[in-house]
């Protein structure tokens, strides 16, 4: 990485942000940091002796369905005790758009995360005048949608069977009753409940074997026509907590530059081709992203 570091100036971003009119946001595990939820590379990145990312595959749950629903059951539970944080929050009060009219008139803007977690799903539906989350699978094509959940959701449980496909949001926690508890074995030495498949969860419509409604490495993100779209037409693109190295999503910012938009990195530390960015602020996003935004309370 070279030395020299991009525009550090809120001031000067508050000048971009207040002329874009097509803006999106692609953010990453570290959007959901400072809520608790761990992140995948990095310290944090193992659960129990594997490295996160060799359990989000199709491989690992074909190979071993109690381990990846283990592993997936934390995670909801995780998820269940952690709040949205103030970077969350601004995001959620920037996609409302009477808040965005005076930050950035005649904007359009769109969330696309990465995460699973639901916690922006949650923030925007905190906000009491938040303009609803558009569900474009209920086929409002037209309407611009507020938030895009690309890798699919923790909450979402898919049939594992071709023919039936059926998908559907389930919270209840455990999902399962064989799988209470596990969600306490987390370090490297922890032993590992063999669960057989039969008491794994199963599809409410044909009873095969379910699996977590997550995109895993090797399979197609959701929303790639639309986001396309998206990122064709933006003019300002704000990458948060990503270490932008999972494509498609690591290449919407350099796609945006490239038709000349710019581009704002928020982030704890360096994150693969930062320093092309238009700006970059190095920090928690929690604090860095509502002060940039303008919506920082206090
Ligand atoms: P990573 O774990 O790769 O990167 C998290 C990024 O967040 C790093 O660049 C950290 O520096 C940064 N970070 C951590 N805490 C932060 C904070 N408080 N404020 C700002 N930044 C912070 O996560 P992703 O980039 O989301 O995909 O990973 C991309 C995809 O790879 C995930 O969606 C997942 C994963 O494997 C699938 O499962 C398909
Ligand atoms: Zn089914």
């Amino acid at each position: 990485m070279s030395t020299y570091l991009p525009n550090d100036d809120m001031a000067s971003f508050s000048r971009v942000l207040s002329k874009s009119k097509h803006i999106i946001a692609v953010a990453g595990a570290g959007l959901s940091a400072a809520s608790g939820i761990p992140t995948f590379r990095g310290a944090g990145g193992f659960w129990r002796k594997y490295d996160a990312i060799s359990l989000a595959t199709p491989e690992a749950f074909r190979n071993n369905p109690s381990r990846v629903w283990q592993f997936y059951h934390y995670r909801r539970e995780k998820a269940l005790q952690c709040e949205p944080n103030p970077a969350h929050m601004a995001l959620a009060a920037f996609s409302n758009k009477q808040i965005r009219e005076v930050l950035a008139p005649r904007s359009t803007f769109t969330l696309i995360t990465q995460n699973v977690d639901g916690l922006s799903r949650r923030a925007l539906d905190s906000i009491p005048s938040s303009v609803p989350g558009i569900d474009i699978d209920a086929g409002a094509i037209d309407s611009q949608p507020v938030l895009l959940e690309m890798h699919g959701r923790l909450f979402d449980v898919v049939c594992t069977s071709s023919a039936c496909g059926h998908r559907e949001l389930n919270f209840t926690s455990p999902i399962v009753p064989a799988l209470a508890g596990t969600e306490k074995f987390v370090e490297a030495a922890d032993i590992e409940p063999e669960i057989p498949t039969t008491d794994l969860p199963r599809c409410s419509k044909c009873g095969a074997l379910a699996r977590p409604g997550v995109v895993w490495f090797g399979e197609v993100p959701h929303y790639l026509d639309v986001i396309s779209k998206l990122v064709d037409k933006a003019d300002l693109c704000i990458v948060v907590g990503t270490s932008s190295t999972v494509y498609p999503a690591a290449g919407y910012a350099s796609e945006v530059q490239d038709h000349g938009g710019k581009v704002a990195v928020f982030n704890l530390d360096r994150s693969e081709g930062d320093e092309d960015a238009d700006f970059l602020f190095l920090g928690p996003c929690e604090k860095t992203l509502p002060a940039a935004l303008g919506l920082k309370k206090d």
